[in-house]
């Protein structure tokens, strides 16, 4: 048992929460209560970021003070994750004295030991992102990374030596091969600090901004807005106002982000946490995007997807699902409702709700609904009890690199496994059988035995409906006072007495998609005109290996899929490879709809020459098992992330 402390980033309060915002909270809700249940104490830290221009102008914008502004927006926040059922064990806010009061203090403290000077500063400042450049960053004289507007300032302001501790930086990251998670990101900032490392401008004059903690050694000035926020890491635990309980949760065990603040969290953060003696986090893990028609989800790019309005309409649990399995982690994800009602009716409806249902109808009807007395080593259900340790090793294993969706997806082929084992032992058949008694009540207990476990391992993720399922099981307490340790076989004891009731997770049959939905239009079209083209091939049966290693094959997620005009047989579908998005025409739709194949992953041939067919370009095609009348597609089991090559 060790201690497991997680962070998200404290949010801007300028901005309502919407779906990025929302995911980040829940993968730190679910990552902590994992570690509840592993027996870990679990310090879990969310919060708002309230000073700075961006906030500041935004409550002028309302013609309010920003302070009152902060606390109206604030309750937004705390309300959203209420309704999701976020289990954070503090909420800072940087307006509160007890993170000022350690802000200021951890300045002087820089300051007096030489890291903090005063110079003239001249560059390019961008209102909107907070930062300044110089004349040289910028292109076409706007901000290199926004394209916005940047005034010219020239003024006196104060600034961390930032730069002196870079070779120690790239030291520790390259000794540290977990500090920045995933390699990608990790590798962005290594490329990042091969450019001379500069100073960093921690001040603001008042002249510009008031809004802000005021430097202890110079009152015309207050502490730009990323010196402040990033010290609520370390405020919130108790830094310098309560040691014990720093010590007992410092380092951070993951600052979970987005990637759109790396250079923050792996930049600016750990050097200044060198310059005050503070140890480093252990890590700090870089998600993805959540995407909409191929942008980034923004407020400013006016596209945000509403996180309360999903979970109204789905359920909370079955959104916290949704956002647990479909990013990958450390990919971008496109966000679309059809991908979601697909997801829950197959994997939440289908795979798990089934299993559940014929699971407790079936101990009802056929055992009385009570828990048989067997043995849990009975060979009957060997397959399940290796399953079930096998699933158990795998998601202990997985946890450490906080991927959610490797971890769904080890449990589901459990449920799957649970599924086929009911189909094999068929134990209605068993049940017109006296003497298949004995059989028929091992595969029963396997089979509670099995959801037993499942609950607790979906628990993380979607606590209410775990709860529902353990009520179901007949299960005594709370699932929520379950713990991996638990989960040794035959831990289920007989007597209990199931309780059959509403589904868990009802079928979504008919569903509307609001102006909220995020499918996109038809991409833009880059492939040359080329006549369709059948590839036919010399019957010559033996082909080289490198023949083969011409091949790009290629896992790809199904974006959406459509019926094309006037042909029968064809689907247009719309998938991605990793960073890149393509159209291609399938031949499959008598045995595919659409629907079915959204979010589902294929194997394709990504270095075909692109074809036109029925008018419709094709760049690629995909791979199917030929069976009989009928068509297979080839998925990877289990999933993995899109672009993955074959071979
Ligand atoms: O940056 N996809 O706050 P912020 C996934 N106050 N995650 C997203 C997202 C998207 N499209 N959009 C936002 C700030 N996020 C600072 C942080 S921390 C010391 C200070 C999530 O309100 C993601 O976690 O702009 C991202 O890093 C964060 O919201 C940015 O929130
Ligand atoms: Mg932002």
């Amino acid at each position: 048992m060790g201690s497991f402390y997680i962070s998200t980033p404290i949010y801007y309060v300028n901005d309502e929460p919407h779906l990025g915002h929302a995911y980040t909270t829940v993968m730190a809700d679910v990552l902590s209560r994992f570690h509840r249940i592993m027996g870990d104490d679990v310090f879990f830290l969310t919060g708002t970021d309230e000073h700075g221009q961006k906030v500041e102008q935004a409550a002028r914008g309302r013609g309010l003070e920003p302070q009152a502004h902060a606390d109206e927006m604030v309750v937004r926040f705390r309300e959203l994750w209420e309704r999701l059922n976020i289990s954070n064990d503090d909420f800072i806010r940087t307006t509160e004295p007890r993170h000022k009061q350690v802000v200021q203090q951890i300045l002087q403290k820089i300051y007096d030991a030489g890291d903090i000077y005063e110079d003239e500063y001249e560059g390019w400042y961008s209102v909107h992102d907070e930062r300044f450049w110089t004349e040289k960053d910028l292109v076409d004289g706007k901000d290199p990374q926004s394209g916005r507007e940047v005034v010219k300032i020239v003024e006196r302001n104060y600034f961390f030596r930032m730069g002196k501790y870079q070779e120690w930086l790239i030291d520790h990251i390259k000794t540290h091969p977990d500090f920045i998670r995933p390699g990608t990101r990790r590798n962005e900032i290594l490329g990042f600090l091969r450019q001379p490392l500069g100073d960093l401008c921690i001040s603001r004059p008042k002249s510009r901004l008031t809004w802000g903690i005021e430097l202890p050694f110079d009152s015309d000035y207050v502490t730009y807005v990323w010196f402040d926020a990033l010290i609520n890491y370390i405020s919130a635990p108790g830094y310098l106002t309560d040691t014990d309980r720093f010590n007992s949760w410092w380092p951070a065990s993951c600052h979970l982000i987005g990637k759109d603040i790396l250079t923050t969290h792996c930049v600016y953060w750990p050097t200044m946490l060198k310059a005050m003696g503070v140890t480093m986090p252990e890590s700090v893990m870089g998600h993805g995007w959540w995407m909409v028609d191929e942008q980034k989800m923004s407020k400013s790019l006016g596209n945000v997807i509403k996180p309360l309005a999903l979970a109204e309409k789905y359920g909370v649990d079955p959104f916290r699902y949704f956002l647990a399995r479909d990013m990958v982690l450390g990919q971008d994800s496109s966000f679309s409702e059809t991908g979601f009602v697909t997801r829950y009716n197959s994997e939440l409806a289908n795979d798990l709700g089934n299993l559940l249902n014929r699971t407790v109808v079936m101990a009802d009807r056929y055992l009385d609904g009570r828990v048989p007395d067997v043995d849990a080593n009975a060979s009957t259900i060997d397959v399940l009890r290796t399953s079930a340790a096998e699933t158990r090793e795998a998601v202990q294993a997985l946890l450490p690199r906080l991927d959610t969706s490797r971890i769904l997806e080890i449990v589901w082929r459990l449920i799957r496994e649970a599924n086929r084992f009911v189909e094999t032992q068929a134990p209605w058949a068993l049940a017109k059988d006296e003497t298949k008694r004995r059989e028929l009540e091992q595969t029963i207990y396997g089979l509670l035995e099995t959801m037993r476990h499942v609950a607790v391992w979906v628990y993380p993720v979607m606590p209410e409906r775990a709860q529902a399922m353990w009520v179901q099981l007949g299960l005594a307490g709370n699932v929520s006072g379950s713990l991996i340790s638990d989960l040794a076989w035959g831990g289920l004891s007989a007597g209990g007495h199931v309780r059959p009731g509403d589904p868990v997770f009802p079928r979504i049959d008919d569903y509307r998609l609001d102006d909220q939905s995020t499918e996109s239009q038809s991409k833009e079209q880059k492939v040359a005109e080329e006549p369709a083209k059948e590839q036919k091939e010399e019957a010559d049966n033996l082909i080289t290996f490198d023949d083969f290693k011409k091949l790009d094959l290629r896992v790809a997620t199904i974006l959406e899929a459509e019926k094309v005009e006037g042909a029968d047989r064809l689907l247009r579908l719309q998938i991605t490879i990793g960073d890149e998005q393509r159209q291609i025409v399938a031949g499959v739709a008598e045995f595919y709809s659409p629907e079915d194949l959204v979010g589902r992953q294929i194997v394709v041939v990504a270095n075909l020459q692109p074809a036109t067919i029925r008018g419709v370009k094709s760049q690629g095609m995909l791979l199917a098992a030929a069976a009989g009348e009928g068509l297979a597609l080839l998925r990877p089991d289990p999933s993995v992330p899109p672009g993955s090559s074959v071979s």
